[in-house]
């Protein structure tokens, strides 16, 4: 497993589910809401902290970057 993460890290979004960004995105296509993404990923939500994190990913899968990332995107 650490041979795994170590190939590709991905940041945790969901701790009560133990989500990483990677699982999001994957899950992200053509879903509308994050009940929607939380129930094609077999979970449910439960302290709910995640949520926003979740919807930021998945409109960012969806639309491309914020303008605030592309913009930091741009300088580097
Ligand atoms: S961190 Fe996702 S439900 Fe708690």
């Amino acid at each position: 497993m650490l041979r795994e993460y170590l190939k590709e890290p991905s940041v945790f979004v969901c701790i009560c589910n133990g989500l990483r960004e990677r699982d999001v995105r994957e899950a992200s296509q053509g879903v509308r809401s994050v009940k929607e993404l939380y129930c094609r990923l077999g979970v449910d939500v439960q302290c709910g902290q995640c949520t926003r994190f979740a919807k930021e990913i998945m409109n960012e899968t969806r639309n491309g970057p914020s303008p605030d990332t592309a913009i930091v995107g741009a300088v580097a």
